[in-house]
Order: C-alpha cells, then sequence, then structure tokens
C-alpha cells in the first residue's frame, strides 16, 4: 500500500503521524510511505532521517494526498486538507468528530474510510490509542506543578520532595486511572506526600498494590476531597468518567481554602475540568490565579513535549496501521476486529453512532 505521512498544519501542533522507526517497519513490510517535507522538523526528526529508513520525501501535500491509499496523521484534517483527500482514501489519525460537522460532511461526501483513534476500544472499555497521550499529561502534571511551585514562577517556593529535615509537598490526585497513575509516580519518584482519591475499589486496590505504601488512597467523597485539597500544596484534576463532561468535585469554597501559591492542574480540562475554578488556557498562557492559588488548565499538554508524544503515539498506532495497509480495511477487520470500533464513516456515512447522535446525522454501521 502507499501510504502518507502529511505535515500537520493545525496552530501549535507540532507531533507528526509515524516517527522514522515506524516508517522503517512499514518499508519492511513493503509499502511505499511517502512524507512530505518538514513533516517531522517539529520533533527534530529530518528529511534525511525519513529518507534513511527508506520514506519518499514529498514537496506538496496536495501530491502526497493524490497518491496515498491511507493517510495517517495526528490531528483531525482542516478546511484547507478537505480537497486534498481522495474518494475512498483510508483516513487513520485523531478525529474527534462529533465536534466537526464540516469534516463530517465531507468524509461521508468523499466517501472517506475514516478510523478515529480516539475511539478504538478493547472488551474491557480502554482505549489503547488514547492511553499514551494520557500518560504525558499525566506526567507532565506533576513536572509543571514541580515547575510553578517555585517562586520565581509564582509559587510557594517549595520543591516537591522537601531536603533533609525539611518537609515534603503535599500532592493530591484526583482520580487514580492512567492520568492518576504516571501523576503519581512522578510525584512519589520526587519524593512528595502523595494522595490519590478514587471511587473505583477495585482501582484504589490496584494503586495501594502499585505503589506499596509510597501512597495514600482514599474514596473519593467529598470529605475527603475536601480535607486533602485544603491541605494540598499541589492538586492534580485526573477523573474521567468516560463520555461525559468531567464531574466539579472540587468547589470554589475548597480552592478558596488552600494556601497561597499553591498550584493546581485540572489535566481533566479537556472535558470541562473537575475543579470549579478552572477554565482552558494555552501553552502561550499557560497559568491564572484565584485567591493565590496558580492554576495550569491547559487541554493539550502532550503538545509541548511532541518529541515524546509522537514516540508514544506511533508505538501505540503502529500494529494497527501496520494491519490496515496490509490487508485493506475489510480484511484486517478479521486480523485485528477491534479496529471496528474506530471505524467512524464508511461509504458515505457516520458508522459510530454517538458521533451520528451528536451530530444529528444519519447513522449506517459498518456490515461485514
Ligand atoms: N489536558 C490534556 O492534555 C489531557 C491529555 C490526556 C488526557 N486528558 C484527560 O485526563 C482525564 C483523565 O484521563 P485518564 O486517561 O486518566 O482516564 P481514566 O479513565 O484512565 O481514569 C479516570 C479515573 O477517574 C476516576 N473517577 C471517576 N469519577 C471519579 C470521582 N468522582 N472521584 C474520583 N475519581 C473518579 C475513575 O474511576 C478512573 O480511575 C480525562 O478527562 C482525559 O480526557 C487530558
Amino acid at each position: 500500500m502507499i501510504v502518507g505521512i502529511p505535515k500537520e498544519i493545525k496552530i501549535s501542533e507540532s507531533r507528526v503521524g509515524l516517527t522514522e522507526s515506524g516508517v522503517r517497519q512499514f518499508v519492511a513490510q513493503g509499502h511505499e510511505v511517502l512524507v512530505e517535507t518538514k513533516a517531522g522538523l517539529g520533533c527534530f526528526i529530518t528529511d534525511e532521517d525519513y529518507i534513511a529508513v527508506g520514506a519518499k520525501i514529498v514537496d506538496l501535500a496536495k501530491d502526497l494526498y493524490l497518491k496515498s491509499e491511507m493517510i495517517i496523521k495526528v490531528k483531525e484534517p482542516l478546511p484547507q486538507e478537505y480537497d486534498l483527500m481522495q474518494e475512498g482514501q483510508l483516513l487513520f489519525t485523531y478525529l474527534h468528530l462529533a465536534a466537526e460537522p464540516q469534516l463530517a460532511k465531507v468524509l461521508c461526501d468523499k466517501k472517506i474510510q475514516a478510523i478515529a483513534y480516539e475511539t478504538i476500544q478493547e472488551k474491557d472499555g480502554s482505549l489503547p490509542l488514547l492511553t499514551p497521550m494520557s500518560e504525558v499529561a499525566g506526567r507532565m502534571s506533576t513536572q509543571v506543578g514541580a515547575f510553578y511551585l517555585q517562586k520565581d514562577h509564582g509559587g510557594k517556593g517549595i520543591l516537591l520532595g522537601g531536603v533533609t529535615g525539611v518537609k515534603k509537598a503535599k500532592v493530591t490526585i484526583v482520580g487514580g486511572g492512567v492520568v492518576g497513575v504516571q501523576a503519581a509516580k512522578m510525584a512519589v519518584g520526587l519524593g512528595a506526600e502523595v494522595v490519590i482519591l478514587d471511587i473505583n475499589h477495585s482501582r484504589l486496590g490496584f494503586l495501594d498494590d502499585l505503589f506499596q505504601g509510597r501512597v495514600q488512597t482514599l474514596f473519593s467523597n467529598a470529605q475527603n476531597l475536601e480535607e486533602s485539597v485544603i491541605k494540598t500544596d499541589l492538586l492534580i484534576g485526573a477523573v474521567l468518567v468516560a463520555g461525559h463532561k468531567a464531574p466539579q468535585l472540587i468547589t470554589k469554597e475548597m480552592i478558596n481554602k488552600m494556601s497561597k501559591g499553591s498550584v493546581v492542574v485540572d489535566v481533566a480540562v479537556d472535558q470541562g475540568g473537575c475543579i470549579a475554578t478552572c477554565k482552558p488556557t494555552s501553552h502561550t498562557s499557560p497559568t491564572y490565579e484565584i485567591n493565590g492559588v496558580l492554576h495550569y488548565c491547559v487541554p493539550n499538554i502532550p503538545g509541548v513535549v511532541p518529541r515524546t508524544s509522537t514516540y508514544a503515539l506511533t508505538n501505540a498506532t503502529l500494529p494497527y496501521g501496520l494491519i490496515l495497509a496490509k490487508y485493506g480495511l475489510k480484511k484486517a477487520l478479521e486480523k485485528q476486529p477491534i479496529l471496528k470500533s474506530g471505524i467512524n464513516v464508511y461509504n458515505g456515512y457516520i458508522a459510530y453512532q454517538a458521533v451520528a447522535q451528536d451530530l444529528n446525522m444519519e447513522y449506517r454501521p459498518y456490515l461485514n
């Protein structure tokens, strides 16, 4: 198959659809890989790196789309890319289509076979192509929290781990899923005193086993949340109720009782946030202050570590991309049935029920 990797054109998007190691595997399996010139530069992968593993560099996105049978991207196509897509082409990327009515119509009109990373779901409900970005965001949340606790960045001027004879910082993590675990690993590693709250008992048990007494687990209820939050130096919001807006668990009153110079990082801000005082910020202006408490609420945290994020993304997407390239969509579904949950558009119709409902468009599931 001919596989195309265009340069991402969304503002502040420096990731790329495949790393050079990913391209190498496609080439090894006999596929032709076309990479748009400078597509990898945002994460320091040069055209020469791609050429060295067998890719062909293409100067214009137009030519790349024209020749490719499958496009592998990071973000949804933007209006400048709509005309470039070819009828019947396979598109493998993050789509978030429910929020993109215009794109949904274009994909249907062009009968694009659109597979969205974010809806590919395992039987246990996990989302293997979303997980790597949650891992990145979880680790980053502690890292940025430590940064903003510094006096010169507006915080109270403490080290997460303290030093010998001096208190450690208190870190409270609400939600012990993928983001929460990664945030906790970083905080424990830096020597902080860590509390994780979750409502899922078996998850709390898993966390106890995982951290072997290095973190305090607590059931998430208003009492425990309030007691933990008001004593904490760094509060990380990491809650998810799949398919829903995040529940606002942390009230303004709780935030007002935190000591001045404390830091709040609401990772769940992309789902509306679980902290009442949070509103989305951006990498160009990431923080604001309320009652002396610094808030960091960036909805695309992985964007500032595009190199790590791109490698993590390719690791997750590669097995699926290789199967699609080897067999084409129909046969690929026999080999890897969970790919079916990724089909958002097929043969001119929305093939993912929740997307069709949200867009008020006709739903026609993919039928073998
Ligand atoms: N800002 C970013 O850049 C970014 C990047 C990746 C993920 N996210 C967001 O981070 C959030 C967490 O993602 P995840 O992958 O860790 O999800 P996850 O499903 O792995 O974990 C969510 C956890 O929240 C827990 N939870 C649900 N209700 C709760 C409650 N009332 N109190 C405490 N815990 C509760 C669940 O039991 C689960 O353990 C999501 O909103 C996701 O969209 C943001």
